[in-house]
């Protein structure tokens, strides 16, 4: 749809953002409080997006206003003198793996010009993610989880059991799982943490080929931001638990309920999407203290430019 363009300058702001919110979270790595660590990855990525020349709105955040004090849905952050842009974030995407000092959590972020992104609710989502290099449609949430294994390995060119398909541990996937194992494919079983999750199949070192099943609906948009810059494809349809759930979505502009989104649905414009390691994981390492300096690893994509880069900033504690 819209071909906007952030400025590229932008990225490297979007990378100071993502790396203060993880150090502040890093401090609370193994300490078994997951409210405090999330607060402090709020706090810090708050101020930062403050102290930017941006007119930033916030898409997918804490939670709503009366729930969440700080980076909730619809706040502006920035001093308001630049460019007009929504924000979806997660400042501490993981915060039961930080507390519990397991690998995979991430300060992540995305920004697209304002109205681009999807307001999705805060309610769960039905996901299925492959990376790039497919023919467009490939997957198919409606399909069977075995179907999409076929479809994929048949596109490879290899048997579906070599096919990797990453899934949240829950009772809630246990017929997808055994839907996957029923046609061979290995089931990468992941405890937390389903941007990493989507993220995985986009990154051949992972050997994630699929992911699939149920998480939360904003970290979809968040995901859905991080495989637009890599070409990967995406699925989504919002998961409604109770009437309350289904009116958050109604109050927030959605009419569809049951709709089902693509990835160019949920991020409608070309975005810039930046997560820095809390903890170390499959695709970046965990922020760390050396010979007198804390050290972070930022992923930050920019989906104008198809760039990919890796960032290591080190500073001294
Ligand atoms: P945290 O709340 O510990 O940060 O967990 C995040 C997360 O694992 C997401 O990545 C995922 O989308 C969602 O929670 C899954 O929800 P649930 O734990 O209810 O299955």
């Amino acid at each position: 749809m819209s071909s906007e363009v952030l400025d590229r300058g932008l990225v490297l702001d979007a990378v100071r953002v993502t790396e203060i919110a993880a150090i502040a979270a890093w401090h609370m790595v193994g300490r078994g409080d997951e409210k405090e660590a999330d607060q402090a990855a709020v706090d810090a990525m708050r101020t930062a997006l403050n102290d930017l020349d941006i007119a930033g709105e916030i898409v997918i955040g804490e939670g709503e206003r009366d729930e969440a004090p700080m980076l909730y849905i619809g706040e502006k952050v920035g001093t308001g003198k630049g460019p007009k842009i929504d924000i979806a974030l997660d400042p501490l995407e993981g915060t039961t793996l930080t507390a519990k000092a397991m690998s995979n959590a991430l300060a992540v972020m995305a920004w697209a010009p304002k109205g681009t992104l999807l307001n999705a609710p805060d309610t769960y989502m039905d996901k299925i993610a492959c990376g790039p290099g497919y023919a467009p449609g490939i997957i198919d949430l409606d399909a069977s989880p075995a179907d999409n294994v076929r479809a994929l390995a048949k596109a490879k060119g290899v048997d579906p059991s070599q096919i990797t398909a990453c899934v949240l541990d829950r009772p809630r996937h246990a017929d997808i799982i055994a839907s996957l194992r029923s046609v061979g494919a290995r089931v990468y079983l992941i405890t937390d943490g389903d941007v990493a999750g989507v993220m995985n199949t986009a990154d051949p070192d992972t050997g994630v080929d699929l992911y699939v099943g149920q998480g939360g609906a904003p970290e979809g948009v968040l995901a859905c931001a991080a495989l637009k810059c890599v070409g990967g494809q995406f699925q989504g349809r919002l998961v409604f638990r109770n009437a309350d759930e289904r009116k958050r979505a109604e109050r927030i502009g959605i009419t569809d309920l049951d709709k089902k989104y693509d990835l160019h649905e949920m991020v409608r414009a070309d975005a810039i999407f930046a997560a820095t390691g809390v903890t170390k994981g499959a695709l970046l390492d965990g922020v760390r203290l050396e010979g007198g300096f804390v050290h972070t690893h930022t992923l930050v994509m920019n989906s104008a430019t198809r760039t990919v880069r890796e960032v290591r900033m080190k500073r001294p504690v």
